[in-house]
């Protein structure tokens, strides 16, 4: 049994929808979530940079204590997971695009994913796509400017609706009936999503699976806070903590103080 916070960390707001399905499993559980929004999006920056930063803000993490660390950004996962995992001594959750139950889910066998341009361009991603040869097709588009709308609290707009329209186009005419979030920004746009295409594609995304793999990592390592704890969390941003005190009563209906801090300087790349 262990009381300490779990770490979970995105390049800035979207890492809040893998935190509400935390918080609906693991009622018990202090969390501290980090969201680096001074340096996102890190989906078009520098491979060298999204890897050494996601580095740095998970040390950050440690040294406030936590026992395990949730890498709520395919992003960030994509191409720092592994040297999170052998640098670092706590359990890491990583994320990546559900591309395994899309698959199983669709009946056309035909895939839409939406994801950042990094994740698309990841060495992880090419292996997982690898892995699913022959299950399905996959019609992969990168989200460009999706994330720095969602950051702005923007998730409805006419230049959200402009954007996704020309990302689901293509997906739709090719028959996609399923379309994978592949970024978890993007559930913060399921409804809008709706909105736009009624039913013709069932939404995937893999927050609720992050969170039983959480659970299960915590039982593992013996991790778990005692049964019945009140849970101290904490919300905190490299940019604007009023700003993510705001989002996350918007996108999660939470009313909770935030922080802001320093975690400087960036890596040069
Ligand atoms: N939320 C992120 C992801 O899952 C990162 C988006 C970004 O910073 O570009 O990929």
């Amino acid at each position: 049994m262990n009381p300490a916070p779990i770490g979970v960390f995105d390049s800035g707001l979207g890492g809040l929808s893998v935190l509400r399905e935390i918080r609906a499993l693991l009622p018990h559980e202090s969390l501290l979530y980090l969201a680096d929004s001074k340096y996102a999006p890190y989906g078009e920056k520098p491979e060298a940079f999204v890897q050494a930063r996601t580095l740095q803000a998970c040390e950050w993490l440690l040294a406030q204590g936590c026992k395990a660390l949730v890498i709520a950004c395919n992003t960030a996962t994509g191409h720092a997971v592994e040297l999170l995992r052998q640098t670092l001594p706590v359990p890491i959750i990583g994320v990546e695009p559900g591309l395994k139950p899309a698959a199983a889910a669709s009946r056309s066998k035909v895939v839409g994913v939406l994801a950042t341009a990094n994740t698309l361009k990841s060495g992880k991603f090419a292996r997982l796509l690898a892995s699913l040869d022959g299950e399905s097709r996959f019609i992969c588009e990168a989200g460009l400017g999706l994330v720095p709308l969602i950051e702005q609290g923007d998730i409805d707009g006419p230049d959200i609706r402009g954007r996704l329209d020309n990302y689901l186009t293509p997906m739709l005419e090719a028959g996609a009936d399923t379309l994978v979030l592949g970024c978890t920004h993007y559930p913060f746009l399921s409804d809008t999503i709706r909105d736009m295409v009624g039913d013709q594609l069932t939404l995937v995304d893999t927050g609720s699976a992050i969170a039983r793999q959480l659970a299960r990592k915590l039982v593992e390592h013996d991790l778990a806070a005692v049964p019945g704890a009140v849970p101290q969390d904490r919300f905190v941003s490299t940019k604007d903590a009023a700003h993510l005190r705001q989002m996350a009563a918007a996108l999660l209906h939470i009313k909770t103080q935030a922080e802001t801090v320093a975690i400087e300087p960036a890596p040069a790349f």
